[in-house]
């Protein structure tokens, strides 16, 4: 069974030795043209002359295009048709493409989009949130408003409230592989195309819709990304789109691939929000209500800018349960790139408010803020009954208070599944997310738990107040801080996927479905789900591109969802030939088929032994079919984004990181000194790619919250736009001690292998490197002042709230 193996990623080989093919090394027939956009230099405003004369006129090109050469522009937007591949009549943000050059070759495509001439007429942009705010700029009526409970009157009545603003910054994808397209134009006018996408399916779509062709006569391929993050779901429409005009244009193949400038000027980013929160709570750090504001900047044009701020929201809670709680949500139209999704989708931005909220709380009542975020958990589901931990002092009444008879049964037997509650054995209480869900499946106490004693959380919290107390200079902060993340796409018509699965005559294997390899080791995981069906080495299964034409209508791999839907659709193909071949075999050895085994390259019929290349041949010889197509759509989603209330997840992905920093007070530079993470990622398909993507997911997300800083000048231009002045973590930020496991419990939802997703939950992890340097900042004060560190914490930032510990600011 290679299901459940630590294999390494299928490429890593190819990685290593840089024979992997990405879609910059897919050789081009002669002739091949090279793509560059024409960039605006103003954030808002009316062109009132484009003199494109020089860029003609300049070496190389073939030709030009701006909207004057196509009356109808075509669209690049996965939402609501608002994003004109190029600029008409007006420009709304700096960096937006105004025309487009083609060239023979990179170079002088690049070169010549530097000679354009555009002249505007400015008009004012708008930059931040306030301004958007005051200008009432959004993309909706209004601010979408969830509530439940009273959480005004709670938070009056509470003994004790906080209320303040914290700023998030965004965050660059900085895939190592920038965006990239290729066209190639067949006969009768087809388009095939190669794309660095999450999502083919939106390739052909858009690519269809711009030259009016049906989609069949539009062909996808991508074999793997340099990454993705996000940044592919939708970013790559406009490239594939300028290929296939420019190709059927000039009848020549036609690529387009940006700069890592360009790149960073042109495409969206992880949305920066303001949150403000009010909070009242007990003295045991108990919350009783909480108002969030999210203000997020969404940028120009709508893109995904909707569903990652609903995911915000629905992540507001976190780990905890929200008795009283009302969450508003702005969706700010700026005059700047158009944000997208990236890696947790909105998810982390509402979970690092609530997680700034615990720390808040904590440093009012000078209490440990893992008491306070214990306090506030939801309550345990337990194997047979009353072993939930919980936090000194009685259980919230709340959790209690919304009980639904017969919601969750505990059994008579004790054996059955129940939420752990002190006071009464037989309590069958449903609790409920603020958007209704029920959680039926929290382990976060328990795995908690686990973790502050892996890490040696409390006694190391003692040393470093020892230390920090012997040391005037460097000190030293720890927290834990937890995730809880709901896995499936939010569109409920997104959660579906198909495979395609063939045997060959030789016992060989190919597997295709809808999803895309990004870096994240999807593939491998679904090729040990074949082989493991066929009982074959995973060897025996080749992996082959995603391709429009054997898949069709897929959704983005995306939502961490691309190995439980693809997974369980190439199960479904697999598991229908396997039972074809054993119907087949079993009618010729006259025994029953469930007696037919499959196991370690080989096939038992009763008494007899055959190879599996044996047994397709005989299934070829006897004219049974050895391709099938498989499918999956994900049950139990019902969810209704307007009301904020349903089941919008199958199950939730848990976790915990508990990491160790060090401050230097004289300049605010900081190290994480040592790492302790435990990640659910149910019974894991493969342990080693899990923990290289819980590794990665960690590193990126302490990297949103330190050194990544996106800095927009007052006329909308982006500076920070290249490595040289946007720090990304390198392999020495990684943390010296980083102590990585599994939480491999099953899932208890009907998954592929009993998995959980594993691609954006432990992103959020990254968080508890914000709160650790909250915690150093902190011990540089006598406790009355909160440090209220801004996100990312840069050294000025660290270093500006020393100061203000110090009363200097
Ligand atoms: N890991 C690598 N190496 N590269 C990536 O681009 N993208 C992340 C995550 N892990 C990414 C990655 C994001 S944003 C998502 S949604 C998931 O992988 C998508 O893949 P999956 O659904 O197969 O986990
Ligand atoms: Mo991931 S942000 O869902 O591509």
């Amino acid at each position: 069974m290679s299901l459940g193996k630590p294999l390494p990623h299928d490429a890593a080989p190819l990685h290593v030795t840089g024979q992997a093919r990405y879609t910059d090394d897919i050789p081009l027939p002669a002739g091949a043209l090279h793509l560059a956009f024409g960039l605006s230099t103003c954030a808002h405003g009316d062109i009132t002359a484009l003199d494109l004369a020089a860029v003609r006129a300049a070496p190389g090109v073939v030709a030009v295009f701006s909207a004057a050469d196509w009356p109808e522009m075509p669209d690049c937007s996965p939402s609501v048709q608002d994003e004109p591949l190029l600029a008409v009549g007006q420009v709304y943000y700096v960096g937006q493409p105004v025309f487009l050059v083609v060239a023979d070759s990179h170079l002088a495509a690049r070169r010549a989009a530097r000679l354009g001439c555009i002249t505007y007429a400015e008009r004012p942009a708008l930059l931040t949130v306030e301004q958007a705010l005051a200008a009432n700029s959004r993309f909706e009526d209004g601010p979408v408003v969830w509530a439940r409970g009273d959480a005004a009157a709670a938070i009056a009545a509470a003994p004790h409230v906080i209320s303040a603003e914290m700023e998030v910054g965004g965050q660059e994808h900085f895939y190592l592989e920038g965006q990239i397209a290729a066209a190639l134009l067949q006969e009768g006018g087809d388009m095939v195309v190669y794309s660095s996408t999450q999502h083919p399916t939106e390739i052909q779509h858009k690519v269809a819709h711009a030259l009016h062709l049906p989609m069949h006569a539009v062909r996808v391929e991508v074999r793997r990304m340099g990454g993705g993050f996000g940044g592919k779901e939708s970013q790559g429409n406009a490239l594939a789109i300028a290929c296939a005009l420019a190709a059927r244009a000039t009848g020549r193949p036609c690529k387009m691939r940006y700069d890592r400038d360009d790149d960073m000027m042109i495409t969206g980013k992880r949305h920066d929000l303001k949150i403000r929160y009010r909070a009242g709570f007990d003295e045991t750090g108990l919350l009783a209500g909480i108002e969030f504001q999210h203000l997020f900047r969404c940028g120009w044009s709508q893109d995904l800018s909707l569903p990652v701020a609903d995911r915000a929201m629905l992540h507001a809670d976190n780990a905890y349960h929200l008795a009283h709680v009302r969450i508003e949500s702005h969706r700010l139209k700026t005059n700047t790139q158009s944000a997208t999704a990236y890696r947790g989708f909105g998810g982390p931005q509402g979970v690092v408010g609530i997680e700034r909220v615990m720390d808040h709380i904590a440093h009012c009542l000078k209490l440990d803020p893992l008491m306070v975020r214990r306090r506030n958990f939801y309550a345990e589901m337990t194997e047979g009954g009353l072993s939930a931990p919980r936090a000194s002092g009685a259980p919230p009444e709340d959790i209690f208070a919304k009980m639904k008879a017969g919601a969750f049964r505990a059994e008579a037997s004790g054996t059955g599944r129940r939420y752990g509650a002190e006071h009464s054995p037989q309590l069958e209480v449903a609790q409920t997310t603020h958007y209704h869900m029920p959680v039926e499946d929290f382990i976060g106490r328990a795995l908690v738990a686990d973790l502050e004693r892996r890490s040696d959380y409390q006694a190391r919290r003692a040393e470093i107040a020892r230390w920090n107390a012997a040391s005037p200079i460097l000190k030293r902060g720890i927290a834990l801080t937890p995730v809880k993340f709901g896995i499936s796409f939010t569109l409920t018509f997104l959660n579906q996927a198909g495979a395609l699965v063939h045997v060959y005559q030789d016992g060989s294997i190919h597997l295709n479905h809808g999803g895309t390899e990004m870096g994240q080791g999807l593939f491998q995981k679904v090729a040990q789900v074949a082989a493991s069906v066929f009982g074959v080495p995973v060897l025996a299964v080749k992996i082959t591109a995603t391709d429009t034409g054997k898949v069709p209508n897929t959704s983005a791999t995306a939502a961490s969802s691309g190995s439980d839907l693809n997974g369980m659709a190439a199960q479904a193909a697999c598991v229908a030939i396997r039972d074809r071949m054993a119907a087949h075999l079993a009618e010729t050895h006259q025994i029953s088929p469930e007696a037919v085994v499959f196991a370690a390259g080989r096939v038992g019929v009763g008494t007899a032994e055959y190879s599996f290349a044996e047994a397709a041949a005989a299934a070829y010889q006897a004219r049974v079919s050895l391709s099938a197509t498989g499918y999956y759509a994900t049950p139990k989603l019902q969810w209704d984004r307007k009301r904020g209330a349903g089941r919008p997840f199958l199950y939730f992905a848990y976790g915990a990181a508990v990491s160790e920093v060090v401050i230097d007070t004289l300049t605010g530079e900081n190290r994480i000194l040592r790492t302790d993470i435990l990640h659910d990622t149910g019974s894991s398909l493969n342990p080693a790619l899990d923990i290289g993507q819980v590794e990665g997911a960690y590193v990126q997300g302490a990297g949103w919250l330190t050194t990544e800083e996106l800095v927009w000048d007052d006329s909308g231009r982006l500076r920070t736009h290249a490595p040289s002045t946007y720090k990304i973590p390198a392999c020495s930020d990684r943390p010296p001690v980083f102590n990585v496991a599994l939480w491999e419990r099953p899932n208890p939802e009907a998954t592929v292998g009993k998995s959980k997703a594993v691609g954006e939950p432990p992103f959020m992890l990254g968080i508890s490197v914000l709160m650790a340097l909250s915690d150093a900042v902190a011990a540089c004060g006598d406790g009355t002042i909160y440090p209220a560190l801004e996100a990312p914490a840069t050294a000025e930032r660290v270093l500006w709230a020393v100061q203000r510990q110090h009363g200097h600011v």
